[in-house]
Formats: C-alpha cells, sequence, structure tokens
C-alpha cells in the first residue's frame, strides 16, 4: 500500500470477538453482561434533549469524576480521568509515558489489545510468561521497563494476583504500572486504594461489563493528579459524548443495582464451572465474568468452537495462541444460556472427556 506508513505494513490490528448480526444466537464470547444496565441509565438517556446533541458536551466529564471519587474513595476529580471505552485510556497511556521505542512489560497471557497498541505506538511489549500455576515467576518482580500493564483479575484466565504481590511490584517497579480493573467488580477485592499509595500507579476501570454499558464506550482512569494532568494534555477535546457521560453518572450512582447484578453472574460462574468441570474440562477458579476451560481431549478445542458456533448457535472466544489454543474463553450468560451451551457440549463431546 504506497500511502501507508512502513511500521503498520505488517501490522494486523486488534482482532474482536464476533458480533452477529442474526438473531438467535447465545453470545458467550466477548464477556459482556447478559443483564440489562440499570433501569435509571435509560431514564437519564431519555431526559436528554436535540440541545444535548447539538451542543459539545462537557470536555472533561467533571460531574461523572466528581461522583466516582466519592464511590472510589479518592479525595476529589482531579485524581480521574473517563473516556471513550477503557481501550482509548489505554492507547492515552502509552501516548502520554512512554517514548516509541521504549520497553513495555506485560505477564503472559493477558488482554492482546496491549501488543496492538505497543505495535501503534512503535514500542516494544515485552511478554513475561506466567508459570504452569498462571503466576509470575519470581524475576517479574525485579523487572525494570517504562510501562507495566497488570491485567487483575487477568484475561483470558481469570485469576488475580494476589494483592500483596501487586504491592510489592508497584514498590519495587522504576515505571508506570497500569492496573487494570476491567474485570474487578466480579473479584473478591481490588486496588483502588493503590493510585494514593504509589506515585506510579494508574488504576482503570470500565462500565462495559459490570454496569452493561459496552455499547456506549465508558472507561475511567484514577492516579495521582500529576499523572492525570499529563493525560489531558493528550486525550481528544471531547473524548466522551454526552450520552455516555449521563449514563454513566446514573449508571455508577446504582451501585445496588451493579451489585446485585454481578451477583448474578459470580453464582452463574460457580455452578457453570462445576458442569464444566463434570464434563472434563480443567477449569480455574474465575474472579471474573468468564471462564478459561482447558480441554485435553478430543474433538479438539477447535473443533468444539467451531462446533458451537455451526451448529449450536452459540458462540464462545477461541484463541489460537500459545498455551491458549487447547481451551475455551466462556462468558458468563443468564443461567438458561449456560444451561445451553452444557447441553450442547454434552452432545459434542459425549463421554470422550
Ligand atoms: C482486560 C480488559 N481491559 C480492558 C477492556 C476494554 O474495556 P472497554 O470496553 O471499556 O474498552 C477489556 C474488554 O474486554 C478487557 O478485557
Amino acid at each position: 500500500m504506497a500511502f501507508g506508513r512502513k511500521i503498520y505494513e505488517e501490522l494486523e490490528g486488534y482482532t474482536p470477538g464476533e458480533q452477529p448480526k442474526e438473531p438467535g444466537v447465545i453470545k458467550l464470547n466477548t464477556n459482556e453482561n447478559p443483564y440489562p444496565p440499570s433501569p435509571r441509565v435509560l431514564e437519564a438517556l431519555q431526559a436528554l434533549s436535540a440541545d444535548n446533541a447539538r451542543r459539545y458536551p462537557d470536555p472533561v466529564a467533571a460531574p461523572l469524576r466528581r461522583v466516582c471519587a466519592e464511590i472510589y474513595g479518592l479525595p476529589g476529580e482531579e485524581w480521574l480521568i473517563a473516556g471513550n471505552g477503557m481501550d482509548e485510556l489505554l492507547a492515552l497511556v502509552l501516548r502520554a509515558f512512554v517514548d516509541p521505542g521504549d520497553t513495555v512489560l506485560a505477564l503472559y497471557p493477558t488482554y492482546s489489545l496491549y501488543e496492538v497498541l505497543c505495535r501503534i505506538h512503535d514500542c516494544q511489549l515485552r511478554y513475561i510468561d506466567a508459570d504452569e500455576n498462571w503466576q509470575p515467576p519470581e524475576s517479574f518482580y525485579e523487572e525494570k521497563a517504562r510501562l507495566c500493564f497488570l491485567t487483575r483479575p487477568n484475561a483470558p484466565t481469570g485469576l488475580a494476583l494476589d494483592r500483596a504481590l501487586v504491592e510489592k511490584f508497584c514498590t519495587n517497579f522504576p515505571g508506570i504500572v497500569v492496573i487494570d480493573e476491567a474485570y474487578v467488580d466480579f473479584a473478591d477485592d481490588h486496588c483502588m486504594d493503590f493510585p494514593e499509595r504509589f506515585e506510579n500507579v494508574i488504576v482503570m476501570r470500565t462500565f462495559s461489563k459490570s454496569y452493561s454499558l459496552a455499547g456506549l464506550r465508558i472507561g475511567i482512569a484514577a492516579a495521582n493528579p500529576a499523572l492525570i494532568r499529563e493525560f489531558m494534555k493528550i486525550k481528544d477535546s471531547y473524548n466522551m459524548n454526552a450520552w455516555s457521560q449521563e449514563a454513566a453518572l446514573a449508571a455508577v450512582q446504582d451501585q445496588e443495582y451493579m451489585h446485585q447484578s454481578a451477583e448474578r453472574v459470580r453464582k452463574t460462574r460457580k455452578h457453570l464451572r462445576e458442569q464444566l468441570l463434570d464434563l472434563g474440562f480443567t477449569v480455574h477458579p474465575s474472579q471474573t465474568n468468564f471462564l478459561l476451560a482447558h480441554w485435553a481431549g478430543t474433538p479438539s478445542a477447535a473443533e468444539i468452537f467451531e462446533t458451537l458456533r455451526r451448529d449450536h448457535h452459540i458462540l464462545v472466544r477461541y484463541f489460537n495462541h500459545r498455551r491458549l489454543d487447547n481451551a475455551l474463553r466462556i462468558t458468563i450468560g443468564t443461567d438458561e444460556e449456560c444451561a445451553a451451551l452444557v447441553h450442547a457440549l454434552q452432545r459434542i463431546i459425549g463421554d470422550r472427556g
């Protein structure tokens, strides 16, 4: 391509999970929430008018950041920045804190978008392989780099690194630590107190999972105000539209609804895990809204994925990546959706597991 940049010649871009057009598909492939957002979200959106479309939105989403600061227990809105999904904030963090050519660290396996973002930014992503129990090796705590993405709980393993170990890493690491808490509302604990304790820590959250707002693209990052100012300098002037700001504000103010929704997901997760274990899968206990189910039998995980899709209209996620190509990542759906999945798996693998 004559006009494309040389550094992007080989770039493939991120491959999002399939979004089917036809109805009747059971979608357990992109870690969306199976339940609707709080009813207060739709009320807030309906209250918006043509003027909200005609005018520019609040450039810094001040009311949303103020309310989030209260809920997260942070001193004030200057500790937060909101964005067009967490993915935007992940791109901004590289732009703000990493020079092209610098090294960025992540544990493998993890969220594969980091690798694409580093390629786009022309910096090097260095993976540190998790051990056979998916834990960081001891050498991880001695690593040096400009920035590290630490996903907690991790995707696609669903496991959360012990908080004390995160603390040890943040204390030793000389660069910025981004703690990606996309799935934290399904977990047992969080690290939202770290930004006040460590000047190099940024904690990021999304409204796509526990708040059921993936379609509206809302993310938020917490860090000490000096870091937030760096983000603010380089972001698009109006990076969050008016609808997303209102929806996020309504959603975050209904904590009770969010916690109930997350609890329903957690209950189904426990039951589905037991059923998958009975079928012969190896499934670690998950702290997220998905399960990573490893499969050593026949047919292969890739074939199961394909048969689920073709014959049962059930989408799960299959990664043709090292250490993941014998596994399925299954988003927790409703009880009915998970029952349909288990039924289909029984038919596909029979008693061969
Ligand atoms: C680990 C992780 N971080 C970030 C995101 C992106 O969140 P958002 O939808 O807010 O861009 C995802 C989405 O799947 C994720 O899995």
